[in-house]
């Protein structure tokens, strides 16, 4: 066994007389505690039953998972793991600086020619999340003076896009193409309207031809967060502007990102090369932003080559979402009919909503809890995802913890088959 090495002391007549150590004296008290009014909130969030706690995962827990975003399975592949690792091993654990100065490798330039030929966009540009690439996007692309219109279903990282734009922003009703073309009607200059294609709390889709009909004749831009889409919906999982004919379009933009269909982590844009070369002059979020890890893109660039060779994962994770629907519905349930993997299922009130999910993870079941403040129509769910990994057998004991756990009032109708 080896030691550290203990500093020692220069020996005899020319050792300077050491100082006694000496004891950091307790700071004064400050005037007013500054933290009180956090101590307030916590209670009121206590009170209310809207504490969010963390639970770290065990590596090998034997769960099925209905709660993350690995909707085709690939975070565990392990030509996905094998590109992370080998990436870490060549490059290190980290991309050490901005895509500007260090943190661009050539596995992030393969990454962004990939992804922009397989969605069929012009141009990508990679972020370190795709929170960050929402930023971007919608703070790069809102002109001062200009206008935003958001759909009041949006995903939080367009709304924090939308604070932070020098912009004016208009919220419109959920999936409304009428209220998009009243708000750009008011408006004579640039405009940009921002939408997630698939709703992450309902999982519902937007109608994105018939915005992008709107957008064209105000001549405003259409931004499309297809977090929800990509790798599921569209052809072989080109994603939601793909299926929806309007990838490469001049006037359209869609965001990504690579930790949910790619199970990696970090984020893009997708779309005409001047935008992208706008964003790389302007977007905050990318100038100074450390740069995507090389072994998550890596694990991202191996993900979309083996979507590439196996698209029928993508269906499969949608037609996953839709049994789990089916089924939940005949057992009397409320949820929401999925668009791609997102689905949600109504529950009485967030104390409900905390119980039904604490005893689904009891019972060996992953579930996410959505509750206010992070639901825009205030009402508690379960939401689950699907993955095309899920097997019938999986699926079927999903369903029946879910119907077992569930509180009588979630009940829409009565239970068809035994609870
Ligand atoms: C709709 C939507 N957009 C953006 C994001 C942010 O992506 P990331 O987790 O890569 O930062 C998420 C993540 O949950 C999301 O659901």
């Amino acid at each position: 066994m080896t030691t550290d090495p203990q500093p020692v002391a220069p020996a005899g007549p020319l050792a300077p007389p050491q100082p006694p150590a000496s004891q950091p004296s307790p700071p004064p008290a400050p005037a007013r505690d500054p933290f009180a009014w956090i101590d307030e909130h916590a209670a009121t969030r206590r009170r209310a039953g809207l504490v969010r706690t963390l639970r770290p995962r065990t590596v090998d827990a034997r769960v099925v998972d209905l709660a993350g975003n690995d909707y085709l399975g690939l975070t565990r592949h392990p030509e996905v793991t094998r590109a992370a690792a080998d990436a870490a091993l060549s490059w290190g654990a980290g991309s050490t600086g901005s895509r500007l100065v260090t943190g661009t490798t050539g596995l992030h330039a393969e990454l962004e020619g990939e992804l922009a030929g397989f969605s069929g966009f012009e141009a990508a540009l990679v972020f370190a999340s795709g929170y960050a690439a929402n930023l971007a996007a919608v703070t790069a692309l809102s002109a001062p003076g200009g206008l935003i219109v958001s759909d009041t279903g949006n995903h939080a990282s367009l709304i924090d896009g939308c604070r932070l734009a020098r912009a004016a922003t208009e919220v419109v009703a959920h999936r409304d193409p009428d209220a998009v073309r009243k708000a750009l009607a008011g408006h004579d200059g640039p405009a940009v309207v921002v939408t997630d294609s698939v709703f992450s709390v309902d999982g519902d889709a937007a109608p994105l031809a018939r915005h992008a009909e709107v957008c064209r004749t105000a001549g405003a831009a259409l931004l499309i967060d297809d977090a929800h889409g990509f790798g599921v919906l569209g052809e072989g999982g080109r994603g939601a502007a793909h299926a929806a004919g309007l990838a490469g379009a001049p006037d359209v933009v869609c965001t990504v990102t690579l930790s949910k269909a790619l199970g990696s982590q970090g984020g893009a844009v997708l779309g005409p090369a001047r935008v992208v070369e706008h964003l790389v002059n302007a977007a905050r979020t990318f100038i100074f932003d450390t740069g995507l890890a090389p072994a998550a893109a890596a694990g991202a660039l191996a993900a979309l080559r083996v979507l590439r060779r196996e698209p029928q994962r993508a269906g499969r994770a949608a037609a996953v979402a839709r049994e789990l629907y089916d089924r939940l519905g005949a057992a009397g349930l409320d949820a929401v009919a999925p668009d791609a993997c997102v689905l949600s299922v109504l529950a009485p009130d967030s104390r409900a909503a905390v119980r039904w999910a604490a005893d689904c993870r009891a019972a060996g079941l992953a579930v996410a809890c959505f509750r206010p403040p992070s639901v825009p129509d205030g009402i508690s769910r379960l939401r689950l995802t699907a993955r095309a990994d899920l097997t019938g057998d999986e699926i079927a004991r999903a369903v029946e913890t879910i119907v077992r756990a569930a509180p009588p009032e979630a009940f829409r109708t009565p239970p068809t088959g035994g609870r």
